[in-house]
């Protein structure tokens, strides 16, 4: 594995450790190398009003905009066990919107097994995304 993916499996291994899941139990963290050379990491938030839980890539998102960081540059997603544990259908479109199709997406689960690596391409083909609005204004 390159030295990046260890630092952005570092990060998310231990923002991982600090999800709020009372719920599923099913710890995720999530880790964006952003445009600005920065790490930053996000968690699931679950709630007992369960749609309003969020997923460890919108958290990572956050901080990333918080941070100062604008677009994504690579993004790994950490999960239980030993599956690669793959941004959900709704986080797809949330990357989509600071990263393109050549953007590499890294999955594993924390208890090792296979590493998926693809991109937001293979994931989210043919997407929808902000340049669509902007040649439309
Ligand atoms: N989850 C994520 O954080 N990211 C994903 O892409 C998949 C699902 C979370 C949401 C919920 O807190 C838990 O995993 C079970 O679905």
């Amino acid at each position: 594995m390159e030295a990046i993916d260890e630092t952005l499996l570092d990060a998310a291994r231990r923002v991982r450790k600090n999800a709020h899941v009372p719920y599923s139990e099913f710890h995720v963290g999530a880790a964006i190398l952003a445009d600005d050379g920065k790490v930053y990491a996000g968690c699931n938030v679950e709630n007992a009003a369960y749609p309003l839980g969020n997923c460890a890539e919108a958290s990572a998102i956050a901080a990333m905009l918080a941070g100062g960081g604008r677009k994504i540059n690579r993004i790994l997603t950490l999960g239980p066990g030993t599956e690669p544990v793959t941004p959900c259908g709704g986080c797809r479109q949330r990357i989509r919107e600071f990263a393109g199709p050549e953007v590499p997406i890294v999955s594993l689960g924390v208890d090792g097994g296979e590493v998926l690596y693809s991109t937001l391409g293979q994931l989210l083909p043919h997407s929808f995304g902000p340049e669509f609005l902007e040649s439309r204004k």
